[in-house]
Order: C-alpha cells, then structure tokens, then sequence
C-alpha cells in the first residue's frame, strides 16, 4: 500500500500515520522528522532549512525532493509507504510522480485528513514531545502524559516543537492554505483522494482511514 497524508499542520497526520504504518507494516516517511533529524544532527541540510521551519515556511522545493528521493530509494520502503508532509507544493506533487513513473509504481490513495481549524489551533497548542523517544503528548487532549512534563515512556522532561508558538502556527496555516490546500483539487482529478474527517479517538479515526483507502 503506497498512501498520501494531506492535511493541515496539526491535523493528526503523525498521530494516524504511525498507528496505521504499524497496523499495515509498512514505513511512514515524514518529511518533518527527517528534516528535524537534519538539524539536531547539525547537517549542511539542516543548517539550510531551520531558518524556513523556524518561520513556518517551506524548505525549498529542490531540496525537500531531493531528500525525499533518496529515502524513496531505501529496501524497507518496497513493500509500501505512508508519505506524511509531502507533498506540499505542486511542484513537489509533480516530481513525485515522475519519480514513482521512474520505478514503475502507483500510489493507491491520498488521504486529506479534514480538521476544523479551532480544533487545529488546540492539538499544535497543546502538542508536548519526547526528546528522548519521540513519543507524542497533548495537554489540550486525552493525551495528557501521567506525569504533567514528563514522558510515560522513557521519564525525559518534555518539550514544545520551537515551530509551535502562536505567530510560527499563524504562518504554518497560511502557507498550509496558499501551498498545499491545492494538492486536494490536484489529488481529486486523479481519483485518488479520499477525505477523512479526523475528530473523535484515535483508534475510530484510523479505522475510518483504513475504510477509506480500501474503498
Ligand atoms: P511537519 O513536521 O510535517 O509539520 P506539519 O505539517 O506542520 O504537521 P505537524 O507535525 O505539526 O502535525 P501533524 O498533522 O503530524 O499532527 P500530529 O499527529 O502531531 O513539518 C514541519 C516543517 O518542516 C514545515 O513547517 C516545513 O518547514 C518543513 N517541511 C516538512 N515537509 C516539507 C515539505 N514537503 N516541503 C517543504 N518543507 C517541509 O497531531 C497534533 C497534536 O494533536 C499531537 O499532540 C497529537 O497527539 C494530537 N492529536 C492528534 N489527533 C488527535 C485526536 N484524535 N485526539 C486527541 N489528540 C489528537
């Protein structure tokens, strides 16, 4: 199974992509958490996009798919992937495409996961991470970790991704609404785009996705 996840900073895609990338045994390719690896890390690439994510805007096009092709080119993705964060310009909808034409494969679905905006603006609000393990808690949700700042899992302190603050998520929806709200029109032609709404529990969202790429 080869899938998309459209939707809008916030909307769940980490969340739903790595419960379903579990349930279908497959890799989630987030092009998020490899840039964010780039900067920890202190690589050429990372040093180049922190100033973009800083700001909520987009790594360049040229780079961002260049990344992604390398990834796309590693054994553990041949059985399937679940491509979370990207694209997200037309440009990078159309490189994608001539990369799949280029090993000969097809994508079987692209899943706009739909969200109000004020329950958005509450999940980045309230999102908390795991520096150590990476796991995910919301203070504005069921999420809540036990322990207030600290993660159940591995007892790290938790932290606030620095691109979640008010006017970095203000730029982060704009540029969301002007760069890659077209993908679902781009999408909807190709017969591939299957909308999801994505509120309630989790476990009910990921079934419904399921649902729907099988459909
Ligand atoms: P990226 O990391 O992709 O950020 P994003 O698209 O803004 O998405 P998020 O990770 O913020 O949200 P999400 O939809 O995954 O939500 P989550 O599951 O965490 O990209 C970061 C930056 O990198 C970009 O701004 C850009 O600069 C750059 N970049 C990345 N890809 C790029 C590309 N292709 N081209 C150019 N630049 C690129 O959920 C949010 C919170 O809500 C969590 O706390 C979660 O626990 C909670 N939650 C979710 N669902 C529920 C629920 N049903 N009930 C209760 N809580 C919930």
């Amino acid at each position: 199974m080869r899938l998309i996840f459209l939707g809008a900073p916030g909307a769940g895609k980490g969340t739903y992509a790595a419960q379903l990338s579990q349930q279908l045994g497959i890799p989630t390719i987030s092009t998020g958490d490899i840039l964010r690896a780039n900067v920890k890390q202190g690589t050429p690439l990372g040093l180049e996009a922190k100033s973009y994510m800083d700001k909520g805007g987009l790594v360049p096009d040229e780079l961002v798919t260049r990344m992604l092709a390398g990834r796309l080119g590693e054994t553990d993705v041949k059985p399937g992937f679940i491509l979370d964060g990207f694209p997200r310009t037309l440009a990078q909808a159309q490189s994608l495409e001539t990369l799949l034409k280029e090993k000969g494969i097809n994508l079987n679905a692209v899943v706009d996961i739909d969200v109000p905006r004020d329950v958005i603006i509450r999940r980045l609000t309230g999102r908390r991470m795991c520096p150590g393990c990476g796991a995910n808690y919301n203070v504005n949700t069921n999420l809540k970790p036990k322990q207030e700042g600290i993660c159940d899992k591995c007892g790290k302190a938790l932290i606030t991704r620095t691109d979640d603050n008010e006017a970095t998520i203000k730029n982060r929806l704009q540029v969301y609404e002007e760069q890659t709200a077209p993908l679902i029109a781009y999408y909807q032609k190709t017969g591939l785009l299957r909308t999801v709404a994505a509120e309630g529990e989790i476990a009910d969202i990921v079934a419904r996705i399921r649902k729907a790429v099988a459909a």
